[in-house]
């Protein structure tokens, strides 16, 4: 039997621009997706455990319960299976990250059934493969465009810079707010969205992505220096350029006003797709109760996590 783990991620600057290969700086989280391989001759198996799901339904005719968090986790998982040829296996998945809520929860499980498999099936893939295998799993499973920010934090953990490259950047560790909304999110109905608006308007959103790259530049000393106010106005203009891009809607601005007005947060921003899931708020040296209240007073879900976590490990 082995069993891995890999870690969700926040986006703390640069989404969508980083489609485009401009700099977006991305971290894992302290929730992680876990995944057990074990020997099952003759059969192959998928069995999902707790994926922290939020909706259920049911067709009256087949009687059948389906819930998109437990079918994507098992495409994925089949996904993985099926680049390696996997068969005689039982593979249990569960998960600390909401699905489809901007925090990397696809990769996640993408990420530790291929670091389960390589151990259980001696395969000798590098971090670095399975990072970039994880990334095209992902793509494929996704069908379309997309950046490799998702799979890179959760493979290789920390703080990670991505542009048309990826590079680790050693920065301390951050507490942040998350709220949730209610409603999931489709990754890639907001990348061909926004895609399409590039294609549209280039003289516009080109500079939008600019700006967004140059945020996400500007952020890494901040980080490194405890600069958290200039932090937190770095991800209100984020926030705002995100609005321009059309990836906001109606909940997530409520979580972010809340967070900065009740909460008192230093900067909050929607974090990840946008159209729906997860917005992120920055504490003050107050703390973050103030924040969660807030968020929960506006129909948020609200947990802090921490940044700059372990990137993928083999369990024991
Ligand atoms: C999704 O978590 C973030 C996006 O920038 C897409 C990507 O980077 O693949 C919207």
């Amino acid at each position: 039997m082995t069993t891995a783990s890999a870690p969700g991620k926040v986006i703390l600057f640069g989404e969508h621009a980083v489609v485009s290969g401009t700099p977006a700086l991305g971290s894992a989280i302290n929730l992680r997706a876990r995944v057990i391989v074990e020997d099952l001759p003759g059969r192959l198996e998928i069995e999902a455990c707790n994926l922290m799901l939020r909706g259920f339904s049911l067709d009256l005719t087949t009687g059948r319960v389906s819930s998109p968090g437990v079918l994507d986790a098992i495409k994925y998982v089949s996904a993985v299976l099926k680049e390696f040829h996997a068969d005689g296996l039982r593979v249990k998945v569960d998960s600390d990250i909401p699905p489809a809520a901007g925090l990397g929860s696809s990769a996640a499980i993408v990420v530790a059934t291929m670091a389960a498999l390589n151990k259980h099936m001696s395969l000798g893939l590098s971090r670095e493969e399975i990072a970039s295998s994880s990334y095209k799993i992902e793509k494929t499973v996704q069908q379309g465009m997309g950046s490799p920010m998702d799979t890179a934090v959760s493979t290789f953990g920390g703080y990670q810079l991505v542009s048309e490259t990826v590079h680790g950047i050693d920065l301390p560790e951050m507490h942040i707010v998350v709220g949730c909304t209610e409603k999931e999110h489709n990754t890639r109905s907001e990348i061909q969205k926004v895609q399409s608006l590039r294609s549209r308007y280039p003289d516009i959103v080109e500079p939008i992505f600019c700006a967004i790259g140059a945020i996400s530049t500007r952020a890494v000393p901040l980080i490194r220096d405890n600069r958290l106010e200039e932090l937190g106005h770095l991800m209100n203009f984020n926030q705002g350029l995100l609005e321009a891009l059309g990836v906001g809607t109606r909940e997530l601005s409520e979580l972010v006003y809340a967070a900065r007005g009740a909460g008192h947060s230093l900067g909050a921003k929607l974090t990840g797709a946008g159209g729906g899931g997860c917005m992120i708020a920055l504490p003050s040296t107050a703390g973050s109760l103030s924040i969660l209240v807030a968020l929960e007073q506006a129909r948020g879900t609200a947990f802090e996590v921490k940044t700059g976590g372990a990137g993928m490990r083999l369990e024991t």
